[in-house]
């Protein structure tokens, strides 16, 4: 048997949505994982301080991940289909609310993916599925290159910083709670957002360009217009026709 291993890029803001989805996902995909950016950012003390607003800056792109690290463990992950023992997620500190969908659609996806996976094993396929979850996953070219497929969540501006302001504080890959010293959506993250995704869209608009192709294949949902169901159908469509996929 012959290991095949499909990461599923889950992009986006901030607040879009992306772990939401990730976890619907990983509850369709039979036996997926989830990997999370986030667990790649540098320790705390090596977030650098924007240089105008004297706050560290968790969210421009250079400095927020510890890119060979990251790309190090996604090529392993490719390579071996299991996540090395010494990658530790901090997911679990953080609280999530729940959205839930149809469980109608959600038994069909199942279904559908255990039949996919029953037909890959018997052409000697064994489908193994990581989902990648991150704010930054359509930036470095080299992480870009690793995933299968690109799913990019997009929400309104408004709809994000709301969310943000509504959320109490996000725990450090260290376990620390992070709050947002004020401004920092306007000083920091939105500007970091729209520096890391301007280029992969036309004209350079975060808030209505289309995909202009410098990320192959992205696949942009517009998670305020779509909802969650829908973009689970749409989502799994795309991975079902990959699945299924000769090599
Ligand atoms: N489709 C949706 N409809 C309504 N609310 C949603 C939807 N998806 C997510 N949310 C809500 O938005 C907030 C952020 O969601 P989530 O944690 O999944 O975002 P995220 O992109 O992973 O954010 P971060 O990058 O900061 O980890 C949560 O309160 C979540 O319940
Ligand atoms: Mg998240």
């Amino acid at each position: 048997m012959k290991n095949r291993v499909i990461f599923v890029g889950v992009g986006g803001a901030t607040c879009s949505g992306k772990t939401t989805l990730a976890k619907h996902l990983r509850n369709l995909l039979p036996g997926s994982v989830i990997l999370h950016q986030d667990d790649f950012a540098p320790p705390q003390e090596l977030i650098p301080l924007h240089p105008e607003y004297k706050v560290q800056d968790w969210d421009s792109a250079e400095g927020a991940i510890d890119w060979p690290r990251m790309i190090k463990t996604l090529k392993e992950v490719k390579e071996t289909g299991v996540i090395p023992p010494e990658h530790y997620s901090h997911d679990h500190l953080n609280e999530q609310r729940d959205v839930p969908i149809e469980r109608k659609v959600s038994e069909r996806w199942k279904e559908t993916f255990s039949r996919i996976t029953k037909e890959r094993e018997e052409k000697g396929e064994r489908l193994i599925w990581v989902v990648v979850d991150g704010f930054l996953l359509y930036w470095h070219p080299e992480v870009v290159e690793q995933l299968d497929a690109r799913i990019f969540l997009r929400v309104p501006h408004d709809v994000l910083k709301q969310r943000r302001l509504e959320r109490h504080g996000y725990h450090t890959a260290e376990g620390s709670l992070w709050r947002d010293p004020p401004h920092y959506w306007e000083q920091i993250v939105w500007p970091a957002y729209v520096a890391a995704h301007g280029g992969m869209l036309e004209g350079g608009d975060v808030e209505h360009g289309g995909p202009n192709g410098a990320v192959p294949g992205l696949i942009l949902i517009d998670g305020q217009e779509m909802g969650l169901a829908e973009t689970v159908e749409k989502v799994c469509a795309r991975l079902a026709e990959k699945a299924t996929e000769d090599q």
